[in-house]
């Protein structure tokens, strides 16, 4: 036995005593002290048995702070809970396109998470963006699953490295909230495996969360929480997930069948009352206890992890975390458009940060700030993820610290949620005074936003519309001023169209967390070079979206019927026009790209190499971005679909050769009659660029798969059997033995005939009067090609 067989014949046997210990536990317990630990103790812990000290853990919400509730609980974030750092929401994570950053969050959140006593923390979130109506899209990092995926482990794997498990959410197909206990999501295999699993099996694979919460909705019919094909055949299965499956908070419908199906914790408790049903199906013989014993296992496994995690002394630096926040905040924002560079703006800190390129530097007269999101940011959406932060930065307070010598006006301009008193004569004496103040400053810079109720988990948006009362100021303004710089704040698209290409500059802010204020005065000084990356298409019209009329459904369904073309996959496929593109992002500097270069690596995957210069006068970030299409495909593909990225910091005038790894894995298609991923043979086109409109280099490259070769049988196509390697030599000697004898034995020979004749199955040509082939002769085909 050479040493490396004996390391690993070492940690079989550790392995197999820890699961002959552990079975050894679950059979010391009696069944309804099994039964008790599938369900809650209460709103966040789980039951102890302390007969055999199995301990209670306590799971909270998450995703992008930990919410801890003081006393009782909810899960719809209205009782208070202990002051956390509110990091940025996933809307702003995703655009970071940078899981190093992530990974950095993630520990943040452990370190918070342990401080508190939690044991999990109930996410990422990584459902896909299906409709920009979504009203959760905030809590969601992106519309394409490489990136969710990418991400999601990032924040995955710096959290469990604090000892502290995940909740993979919400597994799975839960892209809606209209409905969202009940909808049936009626998906395709292909889009269910490519688009809307995809994220979730990189995660599993890679970093094997502690727990995977399964969701509210139903999938072609089927409720997750009762869905053995998801909880057990794919997620153990195919995926080799070994932690807990956990259920969304209420989604458990029938506790039985979810048990037999694979789903080990009800949250929140149920009174005893599911744990009796559970008890009385074992007693019946109607449940097999084994199925009990195992989930049992699973959750002693997760509560003795939770233990070994435990740290009572654990604490964290509020003043660091917030630090990082500010950080991953600016990283976060995605500047659209800056015409004629007016930013960054010229100001006392700036000299110290980056500086323009070629920005004429005007006379640095006064800066009209406006907007009451400028004094009272929107940095987080509503509904269970809300977290009491433990201090909040208003941009308007950050921008006069960054001003120096600048005078810095204020004027509200509009109200938010009752903050901001318009008094009596309202919002046209806002207006006018925000007019006034903007006309006499040398530069604008207008906050508008989504109100706070129109996002919320719960339900979803009805338009993408800003409000009324903001837009009508951003056009009062303009007739006075028109260096107008717009900053955003929204969880999810709002339209642009219409006024974009009006004002000089949009600073995408998104929600940004509790210091995103300071990270918005980052940018707009250019303390911090944007480099923020769209991790969604912004549609010019709620009615261009990918899934506008299948959305969100009716009477219990939802049918997605755009099948792969989800988002920029659905815009760029078919052409149309968007006000911003997926991948988009603008920089203060400039970045060049040589030609790309490939190589197939030692273990299959493929290496595109690519030249990326900082050709500007100032440090920046680009992310580079790798698109991949299969010009001849035999499947329906989207025209091109991301398959790698790197953000990549760089100096001024530095070249570096950038590499990115492109996995076959992420290449590949699901095939759904083989049932297995397929990486198609053949020419492979990959687009290296700065965002999916923005292509700058192409190379090809020729792979050669792993086709699978399906049985034939008489149902199959006369296509098909001529594309089968066998199928097509014996069909040709049996069609060549029968040629002379006439009838349809003629047809293969003219190209037009058996091109027509292609679709035709095999079978019905034996029906044909007068056919040359018999039943029999196809069953000794049919026995031949196989
Ligand atoms: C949400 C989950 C959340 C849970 C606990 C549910 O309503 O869908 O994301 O983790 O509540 O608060």
């Amino acid at each position: 036995m050479n040493p490396g067989d004996e390391a690993g014949a070492a940690r079989q046997t550790t392995q197999d005593d820890a699961a002959r210990r552990l079975d050894e536990r679950v059979a010391s317990l009696t069944l309804e002290e099994k039964a008790s630990l599938t369900s809650g103790a209460d709103f966040w812990s789980t039951k102890e048995v302390a007969r055999v000290g199995i301990p209670s853990i306590f799971l909270t919400d998450g995703p992008h702070g930990v919410r801890k509730q003081l006393a009782g609980g909810d899960h719809l974030g209205l009782a208070d809970s202990v002051p956390a750092t509110c990091f940025p929401p996933a809307v702003a994570l995703g655009s970071t396109w940078d899981p190093e950053l992530v990974e950095r969050v993630g520990a943040a959140l452990g370190e918070e998470a342990a401080a508190e006593g939690v044991a999990v923390l109930l996410g990422p979130g990584i459902n896909i963006k299906r409709s920009p109506l979504c009203g959760r899209n905030f809590e969601y990092l992106s519309e394409d699953p490489l990136v969710s995926g990418v991400l999601g482990a990032a924040l995955v794997r710096g959290l469990q490295s604090r000892g502290v498990g995940a909740s993979l959410k919400h597994f799975a197909v839960n892209n809606q909230e209209t409905d969202r206990l009940r909808v049936s999501a009626d998906v395709d295999e292909r889009p269910l495996r490519e688009i809307y699993l995809r994220a979730f099996q990189r995660v599993v694979t890679e970093e094997q969360p502690w727990t995977v919460m399964c969701s509210y909705n139903r999938i072609n019919g089927v409720y997750a929480s009762e869905d053995r094909w998801l909880l057990t055949d794919v997620l153990r299965g195919e995926w080799g997930f070994t932690g807990v499956v956990v259920s969304d908070w209420g989604a458990v419908a029938n506790r039985v069948p979810a048990l037999e199906a694979g789903l080990d914790l009800e949250m929140p408790a149920s009174g005893g009352r599911t744990d009796q049903a559970i008890v009385a199906a074992a007693r019946d013989g109607s449940l097999a206890e084994s199925v009990l014993d195992a989930s049992v296992a699973r959750l002693i496994a997760l509560a003795d992890r939770a233990d070994a995690g435990a740290d009572a002394e654990a604490s964290y630096d509020v003043d660091a975390h917030h630090a990082l926040a500010r950080e991953v905040a600016g990283r976060g924002i995605v500047l659209l458009r800056n015409d004629g560079g007016i930013l960054p703006l010229e100001g006392g800190a700036a000299a110290e940060g980056v500086a323009a390129e070629g920005v004429a530097v005007e006379g640095a007269g006064a800066i009209a700030v406006i907007g009451e999101f400028a004094r009272t940011p929107r940095y987080q959406g509503a509904g269970s993820s809300q977290i009491n932060p433990t201090r909040l930065d208003a941009a308007l307070d950050e921008i006069r610290a960054l001003a120096g010598h600048r005078e810095v006006r204020f004027a509200p301009g509009y109200t938010v949620g009752g903050e901001g008193d318009a008094g009596d004569d309202g919002p046209a004496r806002l207006l006018a005074e925000a007019v006034t103040t903007a006309a006499e400053a040398e530069v604008v810079v207008l906050f508008l936003g989504l109100p706070g109720e129109e996002e919320s988990e719960g339900f979803d948006r009805e338009h993408l519309e800003l409000p009324a009362v903001q837009t009508d100021l951003l056009d009062a303004i303009l007739q006075v001023n028109r260096r107008v710089v717009v900053v955003l704040s929204n969880g999810g698209v709002v339209r642009l169209s219409g006024w974009a290409d009006r004002v000089a500059a949009i600073v995408e802010g998104w929600l940004l967390g509790q210091a995103g204020g300071g990270a918005i005065a980052d940018v707009l000084f250019g303390v911090v070079n944007p480099s923020g990356r769209l991790a969604e298409s912004i549609p010019l019209r709620l009615e261009d979206s990918t899934a506008f009329g299948a959305f969100p459904g009716e009477f219990g369904h939802v049918r997605y019927g755009e099948g792969l073309l989800v988002g920029y996959r659905g815009y760029d496929t078919k052409g149309a026009e968007v006000s911003f593109p997926f991948g988009h992002g603008l920089s203060y500097t400039r970045f060049g790209y040589g030609d790309a270069t490939m190589e197939i690596g030692a273990d299959g995957d493929l290496r595109v190499s690519v030249p990326v210069e900082n050709t500007g006068a100032v440090a920046g970030r680009e992310v580079v971005q790798v698109y991949v299409s299969v010009p001849e495909s035999a499947v329906s593909r989207p025209v091109h679909e991301l398959a790698g990225f790197r953000s990549v910091e760089l100096a001024p005038g530095e070249r570096q050769v950038v590499d990115i790894a492109v996995r076959l894995a992420d290449i590949a298609y699901f095939h759904p009659l083989a049932g297995r991923w397929v990486v198609e043979g053949g020419e492979y086109l990959v687009e290296v660029g700065a965002s999916s409109r923005d292509i700058r280099t192409t190379a090809r490259i020729a792979l050669a798969g792993d086709d699978p070769v399906l049985p034939l049988d008489a149902d199959s196509t006369i296509g098909e059997w001529l594309a089968h390697p066998i199928g097509s030599v014996v069909l040709g000697q049996a069609m060549a033995s029968v040629a002379g004898e006439g009838g349809e034995a003629g047809m293969f020979g003219d190209p037009a005939v058996a091109r027509m004749m292609a679709s035709m199955p095999l079978g019905r040509v034996a029906a044909f009067p007068g056919s040359p082939i018999t039943d029999e002769a196809i069953a000794q085909l049919v026995a031949a090609a196989n």
